[in-house]
C-alpha cells in the first residue's frame, strides 16, 4: 500500500512512499527535526525563555524568632519568622527574585468572625513588611487582600448567616490595603473575589495618597480544590465552613473570566492575574491576548504538591518537571508566575541549568 506524504510545494509534486520499503530514506524537503539537532540549535530557534525576573515567591509568615515551621502537604515549604522572612528576602534578592508575596499564619486566638485582625496595623504581615523593606529594600513586597488568614470561619469575606456579604466586605478590604500600604508593601493583591473591590481600594489609597502603590489583582480566580495545601499553611482548611464557590468561579467557564478581568482593569487593576496556574492555561492565554496587561499566573499550592509527591516518590523528575510547568506559564502568555519554587528554580537557573 502506497501512503502520500505532502511534500514542499517548490518540489510542486508528491512523491508516493512504499511503506514496505522502511528503510528507504524519504525524500523531504522539510525536515522539523533539523532544527532540534543540536543543543545549540535549540537554543537558537527557542522561542520563550524562563527567567529569574519571571518570578514572584509566596512565602508563609509565622509569629516568633527562628521558627522554620515544614508545612506538611508542601514539601520543602516552611512557615518563617520575621527573622526567617528577612534571610528568605537576601536569598530572593541575590537570585535577582524581583518580587515576594506574603502570608500570614494567624495564631487562632487572634481569628475572630470579623477578620479584624487584617486591620492590625502591627500584625504579623505588616510586621514582616516593614522588616524586609528596612534590610531588604531592593526587593518588591506583594500582600493579598482578604480576610480569610484573619476569620475563624475561613472565609475572604464578612458572613452573615452563610451568606458572603459584598459590598460590607469591601470596605474592610479598602482599609486592610491601606493597612498594608501604610506599612510599606509595594503591591496590593486583592484576591477575595468580591464585586468591585478592585475601584474601591484604588480610590481609598489614592485618597490617602498611596496613587504609587501598584494594584495586582486576582482577577479570575477559580473556586479550586488546588488550594488545599495552601489552607494548611495559613491554617484555614481547619476552619474553612462550606466553600467558595459564591465568589470564586466556576471552572467551568472561560468567557466570564474575560469579563472579570475587563472589569478590573477598568477599575485600575495595573497588572492582572490567572489562578490556579496549569490547569488554566486556556484562561491565561485568552486573557493575555485579549487585554496585552501584564499577566500572571499562580502555580498554586497544589499543583506544588503535586509535582512535588511524585518527586518524592521517584515517579518523575522533580526539576525537570518544575522547569517544564514554568515555561509553559510563559508560552501561554504569563508575564510572570507566582511559585513556590521561585527560589528552586532561580538557582537552577543561575547554574545555567534549566
Ligand atoms: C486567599 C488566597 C488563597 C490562595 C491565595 N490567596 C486561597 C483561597 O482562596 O482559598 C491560594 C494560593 C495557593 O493555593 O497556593 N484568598
Amino acid at each position: 500500500m502506497a501512503i502520500k506524504f505532502g511534500r514542499p510545494l517548490e518540489r510542486g509534486r508528491i512523491v508516493p512512499v512504499e511503506t514496505e520499503k522502511p528503510a528507504e530514506r524519504l525524500d523531504l524537503a522539510i525536515r522539523p527535526r533539523r532544527n532540534r539537532r543540536a543543543e545549540w540549535a535549540r537554543r537558537m530557534v527557542r522561542e520563550h525563555v524562563l527567567s529569574t525576573d519571571d518570578l514572584i515567591w509566596p512565602l508563609f509568615l509565622v509569629d516568633g524568632t527562628k521558627v522554620r515551621a515544614p508545612v506538611d502537604s508542601m514539601p520543602d515549604v516552611e512557615r518563617l519568622s520575621i527573622d526567617e522572612t528577612v534571610r528568605a528576602a537576601e536569598r530572593a534578592a541575590k537570585l535577582t527574585i524581583p518580587c515576594l508575596a506574603l502570608f500570614p499564619y494567624t495564631d487562632p486566638a487572634r481569628r475572630d468572625d470579623a477578620g479584624s485582625e487584617a486591620l492590625n496595623p502591627d500584625n504579623l504581615v505588616c510586621r514582616a513588611i516593614r522588616a524586609i523593606k528596612k534590610e531588604v529594600p531592593e526587593i518588591g513586597v506583594l500582600c493579598d487582600v482578604a480576610l480569610d488568614p484573619y476569620t475563624s470561619h475561613g472565609h475572604d469575606g464578612l458572613l452573615r448567616d452563610g451568606v458572603i456579604l459584598n459590598d460590607e466586605t469591601v470596605s474592610v478590604l479598602v482599609r486592610q490595603a491601606l493597612v498594608e500600604a501604610e506599612a510599606g508593601c509595594d503591591i496590593i493583591a486583592p484576591s477575595d473575589m468580591m464585586d468591585g473591590r478592585v475601584g474601591a481600594i484604588r480610590s481609598g489609597l489614592d485618597a490617602a495618597g498611596f496613587d504609587d502603590v501598584q494594584i495586582m489583582a486576582y482577577a479570575a480566580k477559580y473556586a479550586s480544590a488546588f488550594y488545599g495545601p495552601f489552607r494548611d499553611a495559613v491554617g484555614s482548611s481547619a476552619t474553612l465552613i462550606g466553600d467558595k464557590r459564591t465568589y470564586q468561579m466556576d471552572p467551568a467557564n472561560s468567557d466570564e473570566a474575560l469579563r472579570e478581568v475587563e472589569l478590573d482593569i477598568g477599575e485600575g487593576a495595573d497588572m492582572v492575574m490567572v489562578k490556579p496556574g496549569l490547569p488554566y492555561l486556556d484562561i491565561l492565554a485568552r486573557v493575555k491576548n485579549a487585554f496585552g496587561m501584564p499577566t500572571f499566573a499562580y502555580q498554586v499550592s497544589g499543583e506544588y504538591a503535586m509535582i512535588m509527591a511524585a518527586a518524592g516518590n521517584g515517579w518523575l523528575d522533580g526539576d525537570k518537571a518544575m522547569t517544564e510547568s514554568l515555561i509553559a506559564f510563559k508560552r501561554a502568555g504569563a508575564d510572570g508566575v507566582l511559585t513556590y519554587f521561585a527560589a528552586r528554580v532561580a538557582e537552577t537557573l543561575k547554574k545555567g541549568v534549566a
